[in-house]
């Protein structure tokens, strides 16, 4: 087979210099403009199944995948079917549907916490609404949050959600508080407590000293914004039993893990019972949602009265939205959740194969994660356990090198080192034969 070569992107940059006249940085969100695509993003056409067609005519094998919510690949035809239908019979009412209940019924089915759910407009709108909750549920106003987490661009969640020089740092006991975003106020972040992630003594000690003023702990389940960082053995199960005893909410935050490691996300995996989590992501198929899901006792709080908690939303519960997550998570939970066993195998073997590349090539790259997500980092360190070592370790900008070479050998992947693969239903072993072709090469280049 002839090598792939997709590095014409005249028109590409034709399209970024026009949308750069009327948007600002010329995309919707930093992350995918210059700012990440130093040369400029690829932009992007149409999808079907694991590819991607840009507007220069270059196909790729996807393994961004819309930041993990295409679970099943683009324009997958049921997915498709379910719009089409829906969408010819009103998109949206803002009123009472069945839709709604039957995406409902079928979360609180797969999630093993989920005694109701809420559904919102993304995931920043879930975790924004869960602090909400359990501010109101504990009395308190505190919220736990860990460096390197990010839950979204809620104001009291954006610090220490970027990477930043480990000489900045502070110590783990008590770390540096770096706001990631201008415009908000001081007194919001007085409200957080930061702690380091993936180590227990720093947590006792700073549980310790703040946990009685803690309305919750939030954290991600796996690290998803700094690549793929999995948790210690039994560290999150500590988290959880040490905001019992504290009389805090333990908030899982599965945007990104949801429905994707398992069909009730990390806490079926992990054995955890949060007391609130936050769903978005794959949930959706491709779909702008979020959702908060939990006990009766707990997401009551948002029933009307003078003692509610408040949540509206013109497009809470949007029909077609609804009707997407009931198709998403049937075709999920087929034949006994064969899906799960799909993407657990396609994404190990594309794991497997990178490190093997890796190591043929005398490469000094580790590839962390297991089955639908993994992230690579060229590093020194057997492996990256938190925001820290990634921070002080990874080699961020060798591997925005490695994707720019495969972007130039039909595979799309941002180059940012802090998102991370993902793999879907519509990934095949020929999709990761064409990686580990275009990998090995590009090691080749680089060497
Ligand atoms: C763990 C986590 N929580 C929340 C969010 C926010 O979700 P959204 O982008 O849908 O607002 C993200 C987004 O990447 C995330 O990774």
């Amino acid at each position: 087979m002839s090598e792939i070569r997709t590095s014409t992107r005249t028109r590409s940059q034709e399209w970024f210099a026009r949308a750069q006249r009327n948007l600002v940085e010329g995309v919707n969100s930093p992350s995918r403009g210059s700012a990440v695509f130093a040369k400029g993003p690829v932009v992007l056409e149409r999808g079907k199944g694991s590819r991607v067609w840009d507007v220069d005519g270059n196909e790729y094998v996807d393994f961004l995948m819309s930041f993990g919510a295409l679970i099943h690949g683009h324009a997958h035809p049921r997915i498709v079917s379910a719009v089409t239908e829906a969408i010819a019979t009103g998109s949206h009412f803002a009123s009472s549907t069945p839709a709604e209940a039957e995406a409902a019924e079928r979360v609180c089915r797969m999630v093993p916490t989920a005694e109701t759910v809420r559904f919102t407009n993304s995931g920043t709108e879930a975790t924004m609404l869960a602090l909400r909750l359990a501010r109101a549920h504990t009395g308190r106003t505190k919220v736990l949050k860990f460096e390197g987490h990010y839950h979204g661009w809620y104001d009291p969640f954006l610090l220490n959600a970027h990477g930043h020089s480990p000489e900045v740092l502070g110590t783990p006991a008590n770390p540096a508080r770096i706001p990631d975003s201008k415009g908000i106020p001081e007194s919001t972040f007085a409200e957080v407590v930061l702690a380091p992630w993936n180590d227990v003594e720093a947590l006792e000690q700073i549980i310790r000293r703040h946990g009685r003023e803690l309305a919750a702990v939030i954290t991600e389940p796996i690290m998803a914004n700094m690549g793929c960082i999995l948790p210690r053995a039994g560290y999150l199960q500590r988290m959880q039993e040490l905001a019992r005893e504290y009389g805090a909410l333990f908030i899982l935050d599965e945007v990104v893990t949801g429905f994707r490691y398992a069909p009730g996300g990390c806490q079926e995996l992990f054995g955890l019972r949060p007391d609130l989590s936050t769903f978005g992501k794959a949930m959706g198929a491709g779909f702008p949602v979020g959702a908060v899901a939990g006990p009766r006792a707990i997401l009551d709080r948002l029933r009307w009265g003078s003692e509610m908690v408040l949540h509206y939303g013109t497009f809470n519960g949007h029909r077609l939205t609804m009707k997407v997550i009931a198709e998403n998570l049937d075709l999920l939970t087929a034949d006994n959740n064969a899906a799960y066993g799909q993407l657990g195998r396609i994404g190990d073997a594309a794991i497997g194969g990178l490190r093997d590349i890796f190591a043929r090539n005398k490469v000094r790259a580790v590839v962390q994660g297991f089955g639908p997500m993994f992230q690579i980092y060229f590093t020194d360190a057997p492996a990256i356990h938190d925001y820290r070592d990634y921070c002080a370790h990874v080699d961020a900008v060798r591997y925005s090198r490695f994707i720019y070479a495969l972007l130039d050998r039909g595979i799309y992947m941002t180059p940012s080192n802090g998102l991370h693969w993902i793999i879907t239903t519509a990934h095949t072993e020929a999709n990761v034969a064409q990686l580990l072709a275009a990998a090995n090469s590009a090691c080749v280049e680089m060497s």
